[in-house]
């Protein structure tokens, strides 16, 4: 069975608003390059295991290192999947509202938040996450691609803030413009159909 990764075709993102079809492809390219090296490394692990090499640096490392390499498949999948020229509104009633507002008291204070996230210094990502054993929405703060990402929780909504997300069509200190552009191409039904069901813990 084939268990490598495939390289996904976002071509849904030609002529987003306020991030030109350049700043879009420089980024896809960035994305294939997690792709290879998260299947490379999960080859190359497979591969010591079965020479036993498995009491090794190499072995240490390159497990070490994969998290950084497939979270950064993972999220940018997410990221590019709820992007669309023009976005979709957050539907009115909808099951997307009515978690935000049992969160965070109301869908602003969500929006506030989650801007005021995005405005934080370094680069990382900020991640809208359900909480699966209770529904709750949070934003979660991951530095680079693995660190801060609570276990189990399902994403909901992706906003990559690496400077590359942005600096084809703006300069690095304007974090500020490219937030809006990615608010304006957001799809909020999208995020929407991200939600799953409570599940419960399982003992024995
Ligand atoms: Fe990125």
């Amino acid at each position: 069975m084939d268990r490598t990764y495939p390289v996904r075709e976002f071509s849904h993102l030609k002529g987003l608003k306020g991030i030109s079809d350049a700043q879009v492809e420089q980024h896809l390219k960035l994305y294939e390059g997690y792709v290879k090296q998260t299947n490379l490394i999960r080859e190359q692990l497979a591969e010591m295991l079965g020479a036993g090499k498995t009491d090794t640096v190499a072995f240490a490392e390159l497990n070490r290192r994969l998290p950084f390499e497939q979270n950064g498949m993972v999220l940018h999948e997410r990221y590019f999947e709820n992007l669309a020229p023009g976005g979709s509104e957050l539907p009115k009633g909808g099951e997307l509202e009515k978690r935000l507002v049992e969160s965070f008291g109301s869908v602003e204070s969500y929006k506030k938040d989650l801007a005021a996230m995005a405005k934080m210094r370094g680069v990382g990502w900020v991640l809208t996450v359900q909480d699966p054993f209770t529904g709750w929405l949070g934003n979660r703060w991951v530095t680079l691609h693995q660190d801060g990402n609570i276990a189990g929780h399902h994403v909901i909504l992706a906003l990559d803030v690496w400077e590359h997300a942005w600096t084809v069509d703006h300069k690095p200190t304007e974090r500020a413009k490219y937030l809006d552009a990615f608010l304006g191409n957001m799809c909020w039904e999208t995020a929407q159909a991200r939600l799953v069901p409570p599940v419960k813990p399982v003992t024995p």
